[in-house]
């Protein structure tokens, strides 16, 4: 694995040190396909075309936005445009968008011409502290999240805030439950401060934090870039988030996002890690508190659990048919691959529904 280069907001902002980097000897003569979905393209691009003098001879892709669009399907029909607007092996893809453009862009980059590079200018908080660093890339298959995929590293990650400016509510939240997540399994101390944050009168999230974020995933990813060892600790609350994600696309006019059902994952798994593991029941509380504030809870009922255990055996994690899950003894005490049983499971989920009620 080649490390990504990583371009982190400083006193020279990450669209100008991209630019200075792609007009470089070693950027000489490539050509360029920016992807972006439909919001990406409104918000986004025309600033990433200004700023960056090399992509103002791109080519573009655009697709739909939404979980949906992460399929076989639009990657095939992207890589039949790539085919014809004439992409050659030495082809650059760019990947301009949240964490569907870089998982979908990830893996057409993967399989054109049996793999050509890729920048990924993540523009959603999930994308740029967790979906756009690590090159796991992916689709969604038969309801099940990122079954079909491949390890393809980003050549550059360009991490630019002032994208975050048109974030919608809903995708700011997801993008906070993600870090709380990697705050949980790696930075007690960012934890705090990131609570702190949330529950003052007005958050406001600083490039810090993000920096922040974005040095732990990428040094996991570093230490383990095969997520056979370390990097499962990344995979808190997503045993639980995937079920509950795939279980709302299912039967939701409005589906949960990823994060959303992430922060519901992490509220269930930190429920099973207190049983089990011993993690304080009061940082539990908190966690509910303030995850619940942002997200709505799912009321499942007894009828529910077959269809929610059944994504869970289908999970890419487990193996021998156990359902396996990352848990944690305190914040940064993290234990990888542990078997949970479906009871402990059941108990959680129906947990969710009560939290809030007297
Ligand atoms: N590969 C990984 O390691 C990894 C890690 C975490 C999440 N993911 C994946 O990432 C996806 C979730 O990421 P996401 O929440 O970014 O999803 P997303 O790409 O669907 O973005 C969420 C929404 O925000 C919009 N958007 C993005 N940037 C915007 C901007 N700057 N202004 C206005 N609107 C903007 C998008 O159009 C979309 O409607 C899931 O598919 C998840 O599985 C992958
Ligand atoms: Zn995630």
């Amino acid at each position: 694995m080649k490390p990504s280069k990583i371009i982190l907001p400083s006193r020279i902002s990450s669209l100008k040190q991209l630019n200075r980097l792609l007009n470089s000897v070693a950027y000489k003569g490539r050509r360029y396909f920016i992807l972006t979905d439909e919001n990406t393209g409104v918000h986004c691009l025309p600033r990433l075309i200004t700023e960056v003098e090399a992509f103002q001879e791109s080519e573009f892709l655009e697709i739909e936005s939404g979980e949906q669009n992460k399929s076989l399907e639009i990657a095939a029909e992207l890589w039949q445009a790539l085919e014809e607007m004439g992409a050659d092996r030495q082809s650059v893809l760019v990947n301009l968008g949240g964490g569907v453009v870089s998982d979908l862009g990830g893996f057409v980059a993967a399989g054109y011409k049996r793999g050509i590079s890729y920048i990924n200018i993540p523009t959603s908080l999930i994308g740029m502290i967790d979906a756009g660093v690590g090159g796991k890339t992916g689709v969604n298959l038969g309801g099940l999240k990122n079954q079909v995929g491949f390890f393809h590293f980003p050549e550059v990650v360009c991490i630019e805030p002032v994208f975050l400016e048109t974030l919608s509510a809903k995708d700011w939240t997801s993008g906070v439950c993600e870090m709380l997540k990697t705050f949980m399994v790696a930075d007690a101390q960012m934890y705090a401060s990131l609570v702190d944050t949330l529950k003052s009168d007005h958050p406001v999230m600083d490039n810090e934090m993000i920096k922040a974020a974005v040095h732990i995933k990428d040094g996991i990813v570093k230490a383990d870039a095969y997520d056979t060892g370390i990097r499962k600790m990344l995979n808190y609350g997503h045993t639980v988030g995937h079920a509950v994600e795939s279980f709302s696309m299912a039967h939701d006019a409005e589906p949960l996002s990823h994060g959303q059902a992430v922060g519901i994952g992490l509220i269930a798994e930190t429920f099973i890690s207190s049983k089990k593991m011993g993690f304080p029941g009061e940082r539990l509380e908190e966690l509910k508190e303030l995850v619940s504030a942002m997200v709505p809870m799912p009321k499942y009922e007894m009828k529910d659990m077959e269809e929610l255990l059944g994504y869970m055996l289908a999970d890419k994690k487990n193996h021998d048919g156990n359902i396996n899950c990352t848990l944690l003894g305190d914040l940064g005490e993290t234990v990888v691959d542990n078997i949970v049983t479906e009871v402990d499971l059941c108990e959680a989920l129906m947990m969710l529904g009560k939290i809030g009620r007297a």
